[in-house]
C-alpha cells in the first residue's frame, strides 16, 4: 500500500557520475547563504565512505575559492571512538580529504576528542564544547547552518543505530552509541540535535540503499526501527541528495 502525504523535503536524484559536484555544489550554496546571512557558517560533518568525494571537490578550485573558510566552523555529526590517526576515524578521513588540501585556508576545526578515558565521558566533552561554541542555553539545541548525513542500509544515520537507547532520553546533544553488529563505540549526536539544524543533506548513493531510501521516505515504519525517518520531525529543512542508484524506489515510497 503506498502512503501519498504531501512532502515538505525536496529531493534531488542525480546521475552517479555527477554526484559528488552536485552535492559540493548545494553545499557552497548553503554555506555562503549562512555566511551572508548570520556571519559565520557552521557545518556538522557526516563519516563514512561517501562524502569523501564531497570534501575534495569542497577543497579544490574552483570550489575552494567560493567559500570564505576563515567564516567556517566544522563539526563532527559522529565519531568512532578511535585515535584520530586511525583509518576508521572520521577525523583522518576529513583531515586526508578536505583539511590538508586547504592550504592557508583556516576554517575553526572542532573534532571530536577521543583520547578521553570513556565514549561516555568523550559524548559529555563534545557536548560541552558544542554548548560553550555555539552559545546553546540550557537545554537548548545547536542550531548547525548544515547537517551532513549518511544513511546506512538498516537505515541508521550518524551513529543512530536502530532501537538505539538515546530514543528514551530525547534532552542531550551527543550521547555514546554501540555499533550493533561490530560492537565498537561511537559519539554522535542525538536525533534532536541532528533535526535542530537549519539545513538538513541527507547524501545517499548506491543500488545497495535503494530499497531503505524507499522504506525511509515512506516513513512509516518509525524511528527507532528506521532511524533514518527522524528527517519527519522537519521536512521543510532537509533534502535528498540521491543517485540514480540509491532512487530507483523512490517513486513506489512517494506514492
Ligand atoms: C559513519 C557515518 C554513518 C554513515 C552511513 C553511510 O560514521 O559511518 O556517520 O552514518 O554516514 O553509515 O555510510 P557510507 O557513506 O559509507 O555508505
Amino acid at each position: 500500500m503506498n502512503t501519498t502525504r504531501n512532502y515538505e523535503y525536496s529531493l534531488e536524484i542525480i546521475e552517479p557520475k555527477l554526484f559528488s559536484s552536485a552535492v559540493a555544489d548545494e553545499i557552497v550554496a548553503s554555506v555562503n547563504e549562512a555566511i551572508s546571512e548570520r556571519g559565520r557558517a557552521t557545518i556538522a560533518l557526516s563519516g563514512g565512505s561517501t562524502p569523501g568525494a564531497i570534501y575534495r571537490l569542497l577543497a579544490m578550485p574552483p570550489r575552494v575559492d567560493e567559500i570564505d573558510w576563515s567564516k567556517v566552523a566544522l563539526y563532527w555529526g559522529d565519531e568512532r571512538w578511535v585515535s584520530q590517526d586511525d583509518n576508521q576515524s572520521n577525523y583522518r578521513m576529513v583531515q586526508e580529504t578536505l583539511l590538508s588540501q586547504l592550504g592557508e585556508r583556516q576554517p575553526k576545526v572542532y573534532p571530536v576528542d577521543t583520547s578521553l578515558d570513556s565514549p561516555e565521558a568523550t559524548a559529555a566533552a563534545y557536548e560541552s564544547l558544542i554548548r560553550e561554541t555555539e552559545k546553546c542555553k540550557a537545554g537548548a539545541m545547536p542550531e548547525f547552518d548544515l547537517m551532513l548525513l549518511g544513511m546506512g542500509e538498516d537505515g541508521h544515520t550518524a551513529s543512530i543505530f536502530p532501537d538505539s537507547p538515546v530514543f528514551e532520553s530525547e534532552t542531550g546533544i551527543c550521547f555514546a552509541a554501540k555499533h550493533p553488529t561490530d560492537g565498537t563505540m561511537r559519539i554522535s549526536l542525538s536525533p534532536q540535535a541532528v533535526m535542530a539544524a537549519r539545513q538538513i543533506l541527507f547524501i545517499v548513493k548506491g543500488e545497495s540503499k535503494a530499497e531503505m531510501v524507499e522504506r525511509v521516505l515512506r516513513g512509516n515504519e518509525g524511528e527507532k526501527a528506521l532511524p533514518s525517518s527522524i528527517y519527519r520531525r522537519a521536512e521543510s529543512r532537509v533534502s535528498w541528495f540521491l543517485d540514480s542508484g540509491a532512487a530507483l524506489r523512490v517513486e513506489s515510497a512517494r506514492g
